[in-house]
Parts: structure tokens; C-alpha cells; sequence
């Protein structure tokens, strides 16, 4: 026994090192690559055997015509699958399918098997729901589901009698659904043209129930490709009894005329997806999503990470649309592009794609665009839009893995204000727990949280700590035992409580998928029980995908039951959801109510209504910097925004070259924290010493002084989901040359472009312009114009960053010591004016902290300079209301302290010194200084203290 018990604390402790040790390179055996889930071989071996017949393919799967029908925005009937056994004799499966047109214009094709009479299924595991798993949208999709009884079908007789169906949909029914019974096939068309194809190729595949063959070595074989592992399989010494059998789903998607595509994170690979089926500059295996805790990932690979968001966009020139794969399996995605083929879809590449999940239903939703935009907010209708995060979490955090007592988190503080580095957030990693019991406090260390974080508070600044959903298997520990008692864990495939190995030792994770595990995670949090009354903690939800040490795949075995008898493979992709779910309802509850700031590691679609995400365990190295670019990006169209990477990399010692370098990058990321683990030495801000903490200091001023517009930019991705990093193809969607380039962004609404320097010791850079407008250096104002790549100076000290003509950018250039402070600063207007001499910009102001903007109390003001008067104006967007007038009260002392306006003609002001302002029926002359142009620098004109109010709507007559 005591030697037992012994080996067992061996075990752990060799795996907690194992974990923690600066990695050397991903452990890729520990992953399983496609030929190693049989599921997924056995769908591309399908793929490769109806590639390999070409046009002679013929797919078991057709829709049976006489069981289609079309009634309110519903198009419905059943798909067959015809089996012939040994003998030749044949046999039918029924899987019904819905075409479902959707209210938002979406559409979303759903196919299950048939619901059989008999319960329990002859056969079936009798633990598990008699089904399969539909819940992936319940989770996911938010939006409204409901049909649109508008939508027509216009079927002609003749289609009819070939059994083609034909409904028109969408807005002004411009959207069209062109559905065939055999061979198989859902055409999406927008303006008569086709977008997206379902089951082009013929590879929609499901596999039927069916029991286990008592006799294994005697099967009829005659319907599968692949048997081995059907029935149960293992990978690294871990056996998966897959009571169910074989599940798999699977489903061809074309984007005809489209040659790239962009989305599914979580990848650390390039923006424009690569082939996944060999080929130089391509991948050998398909993209996979299955959450997993991938400690030191590789770059450029399509190997599985933390998150998973099954939606891609396709964008080619004059349009956009997308797909999103509701489900919550593991997922492997294939991509193939065809040759150009002038006879079906012109002159262009196309891309084909193969989506193969391990179980579930399929439930694929449709966005026909026509644009990003357009996309961007058709699947936000659906999963929910990023939700407004309070201010303070766009500022700087400091995170590191650990500040180890309140001594240390109280002198890294005090840093920040002798070094005068603004900062928001200071970060507890595992070590402030009493041994990695979440919920308590290493006494020894942390005798006082509370009163440490009411001096955090005196500062305007907050706490985050870390809460994983592990629960230490210990006695006494109540966190624990409460779960344990009220059996509100994972279990196991044969009910009792599953543990695993993770940070504490032997552990059991709570099952947020039970609303009463959500409730008793709620408890957790109540003042009195893991703090008082302090308001300024906040919550970090890391290892939520889950890990298991030594689970497979460093994961939970896909045996284990969720709430509702699901297995573990069957919502896998969904459980880190479900727990930042749980911890933000928890920091709703809290009293008074504040928007809840929440840092997840693990994600799937619709996470982006919860909080905020980052990448993992980068490392300290310029690859992790470089690639941290195109993964925002990835994220940031897949609707999940609010985003970063680990500031200076995660794992080992960054150069001081590379921290300043990422430092500038990161005040552009949309979640801004520096992170390393508890291997890497200190790196605050003023460690590197001159002229780096100059320079990073800099870079973290500039970042608060972007806030109004960083706010304002995350306002409109609350509604709209328009992504605060944005793509090329945003502003210059028909450029081509421009779709696959990922090492630039434009940042929010501020036409800001930006370069990160990801090379070492590099001192310039060639910034692409991807359209015909007006460029400036944001820093010296040099003029810049023509598509293609500028070369320009970036000196350690100095950010590429170009400022698009035609934008606003609203800054707040008094420097304090965190966000909360700046919030009646006064603004400062940059106008960039564009080729015509025009510039427009918007600003969202609201209290920061509260959900009070969402009965009204915010200002929304829209700024534009007109070339034809040469006057800028501001004047508000919102219906005047109660709320927002008192609101506006409350800000009626901010005013605008100056005002730059960047290309304006020198000889078409009226005078070298002053301008004329107007606001409330009064005018008044406000002093400029002009700097004309010069050397390829454009006119500069300052409006010294104009005397405006940010809440009036005024003018000024330049
Ligand atoms: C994981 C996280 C990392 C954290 C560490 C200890 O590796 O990704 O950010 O520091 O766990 O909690």
C-alpha cells in the first residue's frame, strides 16, 4: 500500500515537472495525428476512394423525393443510405434532414439518424442518452432560430420531376437554396451565382447505429472501408471503449471560385489556410479541432490547440461568405484547391474542404455575405457578439507565473509607479493557492488578500487570479467534498467520480454543464467565501479544455459522462465554455453589478459573449512573436476578438531586443498582458533597463492613450462583430494580391496600419499598402500613397504604424497611473484627412465598469470633416433618452483639448493662426499652430484647447 502510494506521488510529481519544465518542442507522439483516429482515416480513405472514381463515384447517401416537403421556411425530408451486405441484398438507413431558412438570413442544414421506436436501443449502452448528441447549437448559438415564413419555394415541374428543389431566401430573397435528391447536393447561390456547395464530391458520410457484432472476426464488411478501431480503440497505452461503436459525421463543403479561406482557430499556422493534403508550402495533415493543452506548440502546423471555433470564411474578390460546423466532436478538416476550370466556376481556384467530426449530429449554418461585414454579422446574430468588456480590461496586465507573496505583488505595483508605466491588472498564477486548492490562499504568503487588494483599489487597479476547474481530491478541502457529496464532477462510464492527474495532484472536475454544478460554482465565489466584499477580483479560467495529465491526449478520456448522460467525446470541444459560463454568471451575481472580466484558455464558438482568450504557452522567441499575428487574425474573423499572445513569451528568456519588440506589438493586441512562466527570469517593463524601459514604457503609453478608440472599436464588434484586428481584405476587399498577407492589421476604427517588427535586429520594414488612399506615418506624418509595399525606418524606438486618410482617431494623451483614472480626461481629435480631403470618426463613451450602458447611459458621438467647408463637426448618434442624458451630465466636464488635423491644404485655411469653433448658439476664435508641409511630410494643424465639450455637438471652421 505505502509503496503504491508512494509511486503514485512519483507519478505525480514527474508529470507536474514534466508539465512545468521549459519545453523543448511539442511532444507530438502525445497527439494524435489522422491516421491515428480512426474516425478520421476512414473518411479521408472515403475521400480518396470517390476522388479516385472521378464522375464514376456513386454515393450510398440520396434524399428519398417522396418524403420531401417545403412548409414555413422549413425545407424537410429524409436521406437514405443504401447497404448491401454479402449476399447482395440491400437495406436502408434513414437519417431525416431540415433545411432550415432562418429569420436572419442564414440558413442551417441539419441531418440526424433516425430516432429508433425501441428505448432502450437494443444493444446501446444503457448509461447514455438513447441518441445522438444535438446540443452543440444550445450551447453555441444564442441567436434566433426561428424560420422565415417569408422565404419561397420556386421549384419548376420539371425540377420537380428530377427532384430538385429550389427555395429562395435571405434578404429581398436575393439568397437561393437549389437542393438535389441524387446525387446528394445543396447549392447555395447569392445574385444567381453559386457560393458554397454542400456535398460537392459526394463525401457526406455518417455511421449509422448499430451493435456491436457479437461475432468480431466474422463481420460483414461489405459497407466499410476501414474496420480496424471501429468498435474500440487506443493511443498511448489509453483504451477508448467507444461504447457506442463507430459515430463519425461527415460532410464536403466547395467555395467555387474562392482560392482562399481563413478561420476555424485554433491554429498556430499562417491567415490564408494552406492545403492540408501534401505539397510543397502545404500541410499532410487535415487542421484539427480538439481542445487540448499543447504545452510549447509547434508553429506553422495544423496540429490541435486550446480552442476550437468550426467556422471558415471564404473571401474572394467582390465577396465573402462562410460556414459554420455546429459541432462539438473532435474535428478534422481537410482543404484541397482545384486548378482554375473556365467551365464551371471561371477562371479562378476553388477551394474544397471536408469536415469529418467523431459524433454528433451534422448541423452546418450558411452565410452567403456579401462581405466580411456582412459575415461577420450574420454569425454573430447566431453565437452572440463579443460582450462589451469593461474598460480597465483593455489596459496593460502583468501577469507572471508567480508573484509569489503580497510583499511581491505590492513592490511590482509601486514599480509600475516609480518607472511611471501605466497598468490595470496585476495577475496571481497556481502558487497563491494553498496547494492548488482554488478558492484558498497560501496563508504563509497571502495572510491578507483582502486588504491587499483594497490597496490595489486605492490605485484604480485590480486582481486577477487563477481558478481552474481541477478540484484537488483531498479531505477537508470543502470545495472538494461539496462537489464530490452533491455529485456534480465528471464521471466515469461507470458513474462514479472520474479522477484524473492535473496541478494539485489527483483531482475531479466539476461537470459545468449540470446547472446545478453552475449554481454550486456560483456559491464558490460569495463574499465571505473566497474574499469579501472586494470588487476589484477578477477571475483567470486556465487548463479548461480540460487538461488531464494523464488523460489521453492530456485530456478526459472520451468515455467519461457529462450532465444528461453525454459522453466526453461527444462535448469535449464545448466544456471550456461551459466553465468560463459558470465563473461569469458566478462574477454576475456579485453585488453591485460590474461587467465581469473573465480570461479563458479553452474556447469554442459563442465563447466571445463571455471574456477574453490568449494563445497559450508561446515561448520567448521572434517565431512565437511573428506567428502571434496571423492567430489573432484567425480568432479575431472567427468572431473571438478580444485576444492576445503572452507579451515576451511564455516559455524561457526573451532578449531584451524581443521583449521591447513585443511590447509594441502587444499595445496593438486586443488583450494586452505580459505572461512567463515560473522557470523564465523577471521581465517587468524595468528590467531590460535603457533604453528599453523607455521604450516599452512608450508602447504602453500609447496603448492608453488609444483607449477611447480601442473602446469605441470593441463598442461596434459588441454589435456588429466587425473584429478589432482586422484583415486587409477589411478595407480593401477586392485587392487579391492583399488576401493572403498576415503580418500587418489594421487596428479598430482608427485606420491605424500595423507592421509588428518580428525580425531581430531589424531597423526598417516594407509596409503593404493595400489600397489607393492616403497613408501618413502616425509618428512623423510622411506621406505615403500607391498599392504595394513602402519601405520604412523602425529603429528600436519606433512602432510601423501608418495612419489610413479617412479616420478619426479620439486619444487621451494625459498619462496616468491605470484606465479607471482617465475617465474624464480630456480627448484629444486626430483627423487623418483622406485623398479628397474628408475624414469621419465615431466615439463610444460609457461608465467602463457597469452593464448601465445597456438601458442607455452612453454617449455615441459621430466626428466629420468635410472637405467642401472645411468643417469639422460632431454631432451625437443616439435617440435622446433619460438614461443617456443623465449619463451625458455625468461627463459634462470632459472636453476636447486639442485637436490635429493631418493633411489638410495650408492655403484653404482662412487664417496661419486661429480657427472659429461653435457649440450652443456661441462662437469663438481658437488658436492653431501650423506646420506646413515639407519633405514629404503633410500639412500638421493643431487647434490649441478649442474649448469644446465631448457631449455637445459643435463645429469648427477651419
Ligand atoms: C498553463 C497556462 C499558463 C500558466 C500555467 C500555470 O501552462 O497556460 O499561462 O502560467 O498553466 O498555471
Amino acid at each position: 500500500m505505502a509503496a503504491l502510494a508512494k509511486r503514485t506521488i512519483f507519478t505525480a510529481v514527474v508529470l507536474v515537472v514534466l508539465m512545468a519544465a521549459p519545453a523543448l518542442g511539442v511532444k507530438k507522439y502525445l497527439f494524435k495525428t489522422c491516421g491515428e483516429a480512426s474516425f478520421c482515416r476512414r473518411n479521408r480513405a472515403y475521400a480518396d476512394l470517390a476522388g479516385s472514381k472521378g464522375a464514376a463515384w456513386a454515393s450510398p447517401y440520396a434524399i428519398d423525393p417522396s418524403t420531401v416537403t417545403f412548409d414555413g421556411g422549413v425545407l424537410q425530408g429524409s436521406i437514405q443510405k443504401t447497404l448491401t451486405d454479402s449476399t447482395g441484398a440491400s437495406s436502408n438507413v434513414e437519417f431525416p434532414f431540415q433545411l432550415v431558412f432562418l429569420e436572419s438570413g442564414s440558413a442551417r442544414f441539419v441531418v440526424d439518424e433516425k430516432q429508433r421506436a425501441e428505448s432502450p436501443i437494443p444493444g446501446f449502452p444503457d448509461n447514455l442518452t438513447q441518441r445522438r448528441y444535438n446540443e452543440a447549437s444550445k450551447w453555441a448559438v444564442t441567436g434566433d432560430l426561428t424560420p422565415d415564413i417569408s422565404a419561397v419555394e420556386s421549384t419548376t415541374d420539371e425540377e420537380r420531376m428530377t427532384a430538385v428543389y429550389r427555395v429562395r431566401y435571405g434578404p429581398d430573397r436575393q439568397f437561393e437554396a437549389i437542393v438535389q435528391a441524387n446525387p446528394l447536393q445543396i447549392k447555395f447561390y447569392r445574385d444567381g451565382e453559386p457560393h458554397v456547395i454542400l456535398n460537392d464530391r459526394g463525401l457526406f458520410n455518417m455511421d449509422h447505429y448499430r451493435p456491436k457484432p457479437s461475432d468480431m472476426d466474422n463481420q460483414d464488411l461489405s459497407n466499410e472501408l476501414d474496420v480496424k478501431d471501429m468498435w474500440e480503440e487506443s493511443f498511448g497505452g489509453k483504451e477508448d471503449k467507444k461504447p457506442k461503436g463507430p459515430e463519425s459525421i461527415a460532410l464536403d463543403v466547395t467555395f467555387p471560385g474562392y482560392e482562399h479561406v481563413f478561420g476555424i482557430p485554433e491554429h498556430a499556422d499562417q491567415f490564408s489556410l494552406r492545403e492540408t493534403r501534401g505539397g510543397e508550402g502545404n500541410h499532410n495533415e487535415p487542421y484539427r479541432l480538439f481542445n487540448v493543452d499543447i504545452f510549447e506548440y509547434e508553429v506553422n502546423s495544423p496540429m490541435a490547440m486550446y480552442g476550437a471555433i468550426p467556422f471558415m470564411q471564404a473571401h474572394k474578390k467582390g465577396s465573402s461568405v462562410a460556414i459554420f460546423w455546429a459541432n462539438a466532436a473532435e474535428t478534422w478538416i481537410d482543404i484541397t484547391k482545384t486548378k482554375p476550370n473556365p467551365e464551371s466556376f471561371g477562371i479562378r481556384k476553388s477551394t474544397e474542404t471536408h469536415w469529418i467530426s467523431e459524433s454528433g449530429i451534422i448541423d452546418v449554418y450558411v452565410f452567403l455575405g456579401p462581405d466580411p461585414t456582412s459575415v461577420y454579422q450574420q454569425y454573430g446574430l447566431l453565437t452572440g457578439f463579443t460582450s462589451l468588456p469593461p474598460i480597465y480590461s483593455l489596459g496593460y496586465h502583468q501577469c507572471r507565473w508567480n508573484y509569489n507573496s503580497e510583499e511581491d505583488v505590492l513592490e511590482v505595483d509601486a514599480n509600475f509607479d516609480k518607472y511611471d508605466i501605466p497598468y490595470d491588472a496585476i495577475w496571481l498564477d497556481i502558487e497563491y493557492t494553498d496547494n492548488k486548492k482554488y478558492f484558498t490562499w497560501l496563508k504563509s504568503m497571502f495572510p491578507n488578500p483582502e486588504k491587499m487588494m483594497q490597496v490595489l483599489d486605492k490605485r484604480k487597479r485590480k486582481l486577477v487570479t487563477i481558478i481552474d476547474p481541477h478540484l484537488k481530491k483531498e479531505s477537508g478541502y470543502k470545495v472538494y467534498e461539496g462537489l464530490s457529496k452533491n455529485e456534480l464532477a465528471v464521471k466515469t462510464d461507470s458513474g462514479d467520480e472520474y479522477n484524473g492527474w492535473c496541478w494539485p495532484g489527483e483531482s475531479a472536475w466539476i461537470d459545468t454543464f449540470n446547472p446545478k454544478a453552475i449554481e454550486y460554482w456560483k456559491e464558490q465565489f460569495k463574499p465571505g467565501k473566497y474574499c469579501g466584499h472586494e470588487n476589484n477580483l477578477l477571475i483567470w479560467n486556465d487548463m479548461n479544455e480540460p487538461s488531464v495529465f494523464n488523460g489521453p491526449e492530456v485530456s478526459a478520456p472520451r468515455d467519461t459522462i457529462h450532465y444528461g448522460n453525454w459522453e466526453h467525446r461527444d462535448v469535449h470541444n464545448i466544456y471550456g465554455l461551459t466553465f468560463v459560463n459558470a465563473t461569469v454568471q458566478a462574477m454576475q451575481a456579485r453585488e453591485p453589478r460590474q461587467r465581469p472580466f473573465v480570461l479563458t484558455r479553452a474556447f469554442y464558438a459563442g465563447s466571445q459573449r463571455l471574456g477574453a482568450v490568449w494563445t497559450g504557452d508561446n515561448a520567448a522567441t521572434w517565431d512565437y512573436l511573428r506567428i502571434a499575428t496571423p492567430m489573432l487574425l484567425s480568432n479575431s474573423i472567427a468572431g473571438f476578438g478580444f485576444v492576445g499572445a503572452d507579451v515576451g513569451g511564455f516559455f524561457g528568456n526573451p532578449t531584451s531586443e524581443l521583449l521591447t519588440r513585443w511590447y509594441q506589438a502587444g499595445a496593438f493586441y486586443p488583450f494586452f498582458r505580459g505572461h512567463a512562466h515560473i522557470e523564465s527570469k523577471r521581465r517587468e517593463p524595468w528590467i531590460p533597463g535603457e533604453p528599453y524601459t523607455s521604450i516599452i514604457r512608450a508602447a504602453i503609453r500609447l496603448r492608453y492613450q488609444l483607449l477611447p478608440s480601442i473602446y469605441t472599436a470593441f463598442h461596434r464588434a459588441s454589435f456588429d462583430g466587425v473584429p478589432i484586428v482586422r484583415p486587409m481584405f477589411l478595407l480593401a476587399p477586392d485587392n487579391e494580391e492583399a488576401f493572403g498577407i498576415d503580418d500587418q492589421f489594421f487596428f479598430g476604427e482608427t485606420g491605424l496600419l500595423v507592421k509588428p517588427i518580428v525580425q531581430e535586429g531589424a531597423t526598417s520594414t516594407d509596409i503593404y499598402l493595400p489600397d489607393d488612399e492616403i497613408y501618413y506615418d502616425y509618428w512623423d506624418h510622411t506621406i505615403y500613397q500607391g498599392i504595394g509595399y513602402k519601405h520604412i525606418e523602425a529603429p528600436l524606438e519606433k512602432i510601423p504604424v501608418l495612419a489610413r486618410g479617412g479616420h478619426i482617431i479620439v486619444r487621451r494623451d494625459r498619462q496616468r497611473r491605470s484606465a479607471t483614472l482617465m475617465s474624464h480626461d480630456p480627448l484629444t481629435l486626430v483627423v487623418n484627412l483622406d485623398s479628397t480631403g474628408n475624414a469621419a470618426g465615431v466615439l463610444y463613451l460609457d461608465d467602463g465598469e457597469t452593464p448601465a450602458y445597456s438601458r442607455g447611459a452612453y454617449l455615441h458621438r459621430f466626428f466629420m470633416f468635410n472637405a467642401e467647408d472645411n468643417i469639422l463637426r460632431s454631432r451625437s448618434m443616439q435617440a435622446s433618452s433619460g438614461a443617456n442624458k443623465s449619463f451625458e451630465k455625468s461627463i459634462d466636464d470632459i472636453r476636447i483639448e486639442r485637436i490635429i488635423v493631418v493633411g489638410l491644404d495650408s492655403d484653404r485655411l482662412k487664417t496661419n493662426h486661429a480657427v472659429e469653433a461653435f457649440q450652443d448658439r456661441k462662437s469663438w476664435s481658437a488658436d492653431i499652430d501650423v506646420t506646413k508641409a515639407a519633405d514629404g511630410k503633410a500639412t500638421v494643424v493643431t487647434v490649441r484647447d478649442p474649448k469644446l465639450l465631448v457631449a455637445a455637438d459643435w463645429s469648427i471652421q477651419f
